[in-house]
């Protein structure tokens, strides 16, 4: 591997084996183990993958986790009992709701219906709201391993110019505001900005976040940028990033690779989120 590379993979093992050790510890002191249900709807494929790379970093963590894989045809109102149901068993303490939902299935409604304490994807709106005002408990999972990623990676935040590729809910909107409560300057970008490489030359941080191939090239990032890429996209049967890796890793100081990078951390932040749920409704400090 090339020296500039941010090992998302390495790091999320450590921090998996971090989360194993301490529930392992917890497990000497309660019978009870952490309990994560996860649900998917339908069978998108990536969500397929995401959902057993989920479930075997659970085993690997000693977090127990309950699938539920429901059919395409499910209603709103079936998936809503099912979380009610989630909502009520005590042997659950995170409940994570694979996204995409197919389009009969209204998201809000459903992510709204998940307790905020159970709330492991950070997602529900007073977790999100919760973040907004820096007291965030259960941080949604992507951007937070994109910080600790630098954290652990001891790449200064503070100060510098971070520039975001993508707005949504999952990933742009919640890492702009935990960029700028570790006092970065941000600037979010989307499909509608205008002149956007001479904003990500700016970039001393750049987030690509778009789902769309190898769109950053080299011209449009700064010599020594930290580049991160949350993207990752199925072509000619490879994956490959927003990023075009090859060129832009001559350019950047350190980079993320897909897969490898931000894949493995938004999975380790997950179990971090399913045993602080879990610390949290067992009252355990
Ligand atoms: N789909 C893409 N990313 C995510 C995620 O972080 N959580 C859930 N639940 N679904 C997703």
């Amino acid at each position: 591997m090339k020296n500039n590379i941010l090992d998302g993979k390495a790091i999320s093992t450590v921090i998996k084996k971090e989360i194993a050790a301490e529930i392992k510890s917890l497990n000497t002191k309660s019978v009870i183990q952490p309990g994560l249900a996860v649900i998917q709807v339908g069978d998108n494929p990536a969500s397929s993958i995401y959902v057993r790379n989920k479930k075997k970093s659970c085993d690997e963590a000693g977090i127990k986790s309950f699938e539920h894989r429901l059919s395409d045809k499910t209603s709103e109102e079936e998936l809503l009992t099912l979380i009610k149901q989630l909502n009520d068993n005590e042997g659950i303490h995170g409940i994570l709701v694979q996204l995409p939902l197919p389009s009969h299935i209204r998201e809000h409604v459903v992510l709204e219906a998940i307790s905020p304490d159970k709330d492991v994807d950070g997602f529900h709106p007073y977790n999100v709201g919760k973040l907004m005002v820096g007291k965030g408990s259960l941080l949604p999972c992507t951007p937070a391993g994109i910080i600790e990623l630098l954290e652990r990676s001891e790449v200064k935040i503070e100060g510098k110019k971070a520039v975001i590729l993508g707005r949504s809910n999952i990933v742009g909107k919640p890492l702009a505001i935990m960029l700028l409560q570790k006092n970065a300057t941000v600037t979010i970008c989307h499909s509608k900005t205008k002149n956007l490489p001479d904003i990500t030359k700016r970039a001393d941080i750049l987030v690509a976040a778009i789902g769309s191939p190898e769109f950053v090239k080299e011209d449009m990032v700064k010599e020594g940028a930290v580049v991160i890429d949350v993207g990752i996209n199925r072509v000619e049967k490879k994956l490959v990033g927003d990023v075009d890796f090859e060129k832009v890793s001559q350019k950047a100081s350190q980079i993320t690779p897909v897969p490898g990078g931000i894949g493995p951390m938004t999975i380790a932040l997950l179990m971090k989120n399913g045993l602080s749920a879990f610390k949290n409704q067992m009252k355990i400090k």
